[in-house]
């Protein structure tokens, strides 16, 4: 094991959409990174690294999986020797329609990856993070983590439930690690474009992202970059006196 003099990363998710842009947005803040996406998960997308800066360990794991949880761990302290930040991003939207056929195998499905996954990543961070000072620990909720919404019930459920993980955990982890969670609006990444195809394929991009924007007041979807930016600001020194924080990344969406 070495101890790496740069400050480490975990981020989950990371191949695509907001957690391949979390990489990128901490690996130029001077982050060494582990990065964790399911197996076969496109990691070719990761930003390409200059010699002598930041290094990507990448690691094959499914974040509802108590043991892969334990070997992400484990490649962090034998890589890197210490932790200071975890990025709970993974996560699916699961099925889209009326909570009366809802399939039950796909709401334990998306329970099993956006709760239990972000509750495994944050218990299996804290000894490291102990080790080596302290940390911080962001959770990627969704503005549906804070209000409901027809016929996505198992993920606006899963995200309400990792925001009282968020602040469950801030108060028991204090001092030495900070919790908080983003909470951004539809993103342009993969999971809303999938959702265009899925339940409103005879609409333009414009007109779909139009309707999802619609009572977001600044009238777009968020860049995955804008997600990524808030998790590095919430895992930095400039955020020191900030636990148990659900930060809104939604354009006023939830303001009203
Ligand atoms: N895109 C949006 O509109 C939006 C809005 C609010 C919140 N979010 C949240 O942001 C996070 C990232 O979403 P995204 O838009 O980048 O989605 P995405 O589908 O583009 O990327 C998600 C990544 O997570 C990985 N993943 C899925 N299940 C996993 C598992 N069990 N173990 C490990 N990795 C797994 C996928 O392979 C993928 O690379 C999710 O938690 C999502 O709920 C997204």
């Amino acid at each position: 094991m070495k101890t790496a003099s740069r400050p480490v990363a975990i981020i989950t998710g990371a191949a695509r959409g907001i957690g391949l842009a979390a990489v990128g947005r901490f690996v130029e803040a001077g982050y060494d990174i582990v990065a964790v996406d399911l197996p076969g998960a496109p990691f070719e997308d990761l930003p390409t690294l200059t010699e002598g800066g930041p290094s990507i360990e990448t690691v094959n794991g499914d974040v509802s999986s108590d043991q892969d949880w334990a070997r992400v761990i484990s490649v962090c302290r034998d890589r890197f020797g210490r932790l200071d930040v975890l990025f709970n991003n993974a996560g699916i939207e699961g099925a889209l329609g009326s909570m009366l056929d809802y399939p039950l195998a796909e709401f334990d499905r998306v329970m099993a990856i956006n709760v239990r996954g972000v509750f495994l990543g944050m218990r299996h961070a804290v000894e490291l993070m102990r080790e080596t000072g302290g940390g911080s620990i962001i959770n990627n909720a969704s503005n549906m983590g804070v209000k409901g919404s027809a016929n996505i019930i198992g993920y606006s459920a899963s995200k309400h439930a990792v925001v009282g993980l968020t602040r469950s955990a801030a108060i028991e982890l204090a001092p030495t690690i900070r919790v908080n969670a983003v909470c951004p609006s539809p993103t342009n990444t993969r999971m809303m474009w999938d959702m265009h195809d899925r339940v409103a394929a005879d609409t333009t991009d414009d007109e779909f992202e139009r309707a999802f924007t619609a009572t977001t007041p600044m009238g777009r979807f968020a860049e995955a970059d804008e997600i990524a930016e808030a998790a590095l600001f919430l895992a930095g020194s400039g955020a020191s006196f900030i636990t148990g924080a659900i930060l809104p990344v939604d354009g006023g969406n939830t303001a009203g």
